[in-house]
């Protein structure tokens, strides 16, 4: 057996901040850095409340912990704040080998139809601007070493869109050009990007309870797994971008499956899928006898 454990050591002593570490996958990524061995973590939101209540979460469920446990508020919805907020929330961090982002407010909803310029800047604000943001006033607090890590967040919709989304989807998806654009500019800190499926986070709280187990249900569907994604295996991806010194301007899809599944067919229902079998394979049929028909002749 090693004498040192190479693996098990890579987060220890390591000073780790996650922007929207009060709940859903941030939170999880919290955990996973208690049990890592972290020896500071720093968690922002908007919401101090929030805040100090999931410390004394994490405070509670590790009581045994030696990770020393901070908390900022930064809201980063607001334009004419959002760049003092993200300086003074550097200003008060100090130097750190890990910062993750996993900030994020209600998705925009709304379809081609129902769009204006102010909707489109609102809807990027924390999900898009602000990680740009965080990137160019939070390099110079991270260590500059091929060991230290950025990581995003963006969602499969950026691969696999949904209908009427247009405006979430084109965030999502550049956020993949701004994951491989900072790992070049922040060389040797390593940029990367987690991008989930679905996951029955706080996000959802704005759904009552009978929809929200319909949503979960149909987004399951959509998995080859059957199942939307637990906090616990998500957060894994973010864990694994900080420990992997290798891994730059690299995308990790952690979604049950949802890209390798006939995932926008399995939502519309089957009716739609009997459609296509009855109508078009058919026609295919008689399009292959013809053309064997034709190889034959020739
Ligand atoms: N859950 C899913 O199904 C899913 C799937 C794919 C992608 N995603 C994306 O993954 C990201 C995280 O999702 P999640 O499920 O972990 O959501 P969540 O549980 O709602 O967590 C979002 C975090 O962002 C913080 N936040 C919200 N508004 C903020 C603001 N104005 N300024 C600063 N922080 C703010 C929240 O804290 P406060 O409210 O205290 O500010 C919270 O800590 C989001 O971008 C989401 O769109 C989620």
């Amino acid at each position: 057996m090693a004498s040192r454990l190479k693996f098990r050591q890579k987060l220890e002593g390591t000073r780790v901040l996650i922007i929207g570490g009060s709940s859903g996958f941030g939170f999880g990524v919290a955990e996973g850095c208690m049990e890592w061995g972290v020896a500071h973590l720093s968690i922002a939101s908007s919401s101090e409340k929030r805040v100090t209540e999931a410390i004394s979460r994490l405070r509670q469920s590790y009581p045994d912990a030696t990770t020393e446990i901070k908390g900022h508020a930064c809201d980063l919805s607001n334009e004419s704040t959002i760049d003092a907020n993200i300086k003074t929330l550097f200003a008060a961090i100090g130097t750190l080998d890990h910062l993750v982002f996993t900030a994020g407010d209600a998705p925009p909803t709304r379809d081609n139809s129902d769009l204006d310029m102010q909707f489109i800047k609102n809807a990027g604000m924390v999900r898009f601007f602000a990680p740009l943001l965080v990137a160019a006033y939070g390099r110079e607090s991270i260590a500059t070493r091929p060991e230290s890590s950025i990581t995003l967040t963006t969602g499969v919709s950026g691969e696999r869109p949904i209908p009427g989304w247009p405006v979430a989807c084109s965030y999502l998806a550049g956020l993949h050009g701004m994951t491989r654009s900072l790992a070049l500019d922040l060389k040797p800190i390593r940029v990367n990007l987690v991008s989930p499926g679905a996951a029955n986070t706080e996000m959802w709280d704005v759904l009552d309870d009978a929809t929200r187990s319909e949503t979960m249900e149909s987004l399951a569907r959509a998995t080859t797994t059957g199942r939307v994604g637990a906090v616990e295996d998500i957060a894994e991806a973010y864990l694994y971008s900080m420990r992997d010194a290798n891994l730059s301007g690299a995308i990790i899809s952690t979604n049950g499956g949802r890209c390798a599944s006939n995932w926008y067919l399995e939502i519309q229902g089957k009716a739609e899928i009997d459609n296509y079998i009855e109508g078009a394979l058919p026609e295919l049929a008689a399009k292959t006898t013809f053309f064997f028909m034709g190889i034959v002749l020739c």
